[in-house]
C-alpha cells in the first residue's frame, strides 16, 4: 500500500501565511497580538520548544514577552506573575510551558490563568467547555491533529478512533474533540490489556505516549490512519516518534512523519489562538 504522508509542516506553513494577513489587519487597527511565555527552570526540552514557538511567532508578527524564571521560583511568585499578565491589556495569550519544576502545583498555576487568555486551552473551564462541545480555546496539539485530518479529507463521523495515552495535554482533550466529531472513541493507557487487539480495530489511531517506537506496524490494520505525536530520541540519538516508521510505512493509508507531522501543527494552533484572542479584543 502507498502510504500518504500527512504533511504537518506544509499545512502549518499555509496556516501561518493566512495568520500573517490577519496580523496585518490587526496592525492596521493598532493592535499587535502578544503572547506571554512563562518558562520556569532549565528543562532542555522545554527550552527547545519555547525557542521554536518564539521563532514561529516572530515570523507571523506575533510579539512574545519572555518570562524566564529560575527553578527556585516559588509557586506563589509564578502565580503573581500570571495575575500581572492577566491584567496587562497588551497581553492576549499566556503560555506556561510544562512541565513545571518539582514541588510546584501545576494545576494551581494553570488555574491562575484567565480562561480568556489561556492559549494552551488547559484551564479546567476551557477543558469543560470542550467536553460540552462549546470549546473556545482548545489544547494546541489535538487541535492541530483535527486540522490536519480535515485538510486530508479524513472523515471521522462514525469511525473507530483509538487514542493511545491519556495525558492532559493530548490524550484527554483528544477524546472530547473526537466525540465532538461523532467518532466512536476508545482510550487506552498504561493499564490497558491487549493493546494490539484494540488498535487493530481502529480506523484512526492517535499515539501520544512518549515512548520511542512503542507501536510497530502490526498494531494497525491496513487502511488505518496513524497519527504519531511522539518526539523521542532512540538509542542511536535519532529523533523518532512513538510509532516505528519502518514497519508501519507502506502498511497503512495515512501517517504523520516525525518530525514534520504533528509538531509544526501544535505551533500553528498556538499562534492562531493568540491571534483569535487579539481579534476578539477589537
Ligand atoms: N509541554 C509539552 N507540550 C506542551 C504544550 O503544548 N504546551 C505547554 N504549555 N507545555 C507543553
Amino acid at each position: 500500500m502507498v502510504t500518504t504522508k500527512l504533511d504537518g509542516k506544509k499545512l502549518s506553513n499555509e496556516i501561518k501565511e493566512e495568520l500573517k494577513e490577519r496580523v496585518q489587519r490587526l496592525q492596521d487597527k493598532g493592535i499587535t497580538p502578544c503572547l506571554a511565555v512563562v518558562l520556569v527552570g532549565d528543562d532542555p526540552a522545554s527550552q527547545v520548544y519555547i525557542r521554536n514557538k518564539k521563532r514561529a511567532a516572530q515570523k507571523v508578527g506575533v510579539k512574545t514577552l519572555d518570562n524566564v524564571l529560575p527553578a527556585s521560583t516559588s509557586e506563589n511568585e509564578i502565580i503573581d506573575l500570571i495575575y500581572s499578565l492577566n491584567n496587562d491589556p497588551q497581553v492576549h495569550g499566556i503560555l506556561v510551558q510544562l512541565p513545571l519544576p518539582q514541588g510546584i502545583n501545576e494545576d494551581r498555576v494553570i488555574q491562575a490563568i484567565l480562561p480568556s487568555k489561556d492559549v494552551d486551552g488547559f484551564h479546567p473551564q476551557n477543558i469543560g467547555k470542550l467536553f460540552m462541545n462549546k470549546g473556545e480555546l482548545a489544547p494546541c496539539t489535538p487541535n492541530g491533529i483535527m486540522h490536519l485530518l480535515a485538510k486530508y479529507n479524513i472523515q471521522l463521523d462514525g469511525k473507530r478512533v483509538v487514542i493511545v495515552g491519556r495525558s492532559k495535554i493530548v490524550g484527554m482533550p483528544m477524546i472530547a474533540m473526537m466525540l465532538n466529531a461523532n467518532a466512536t472513541v476508545t482510550v487506552t493507557h498504561s493499564h490497558t490489556h491487549n493493546l494490539k487487539e484494540i488498535t487493530r480495530e481502529a480506523d484512526v489511531v492517535i499515539v501520544a505516549v512518549g515512548k520511542a517506537e512503542f507501536l510497530t506496524g502490526d498494531y494497525f490494520k491496513p487502511n488505518a490512519v496513524v497519527i504519531d505525536v511522539g518526539m523521542n530520541r532512540n538509542e542511536a540519538g535519532k529523533l523518532v516518534g512513538d510509532v516505528e516508521a519502518a514497519s508501519t510505512a507502506d502498511k497503512v493509508a495515512f501517517m504523520t512523519p516525525v518530525p514534520g507531522g504533528v509538531g509544526p501543527m501544535t505551533i500553528a494552533m498556538l499562534l492562531k489562538q493568540t491571534i483569535e484572542i487579539a481579534e476578539r479584543s477589537i
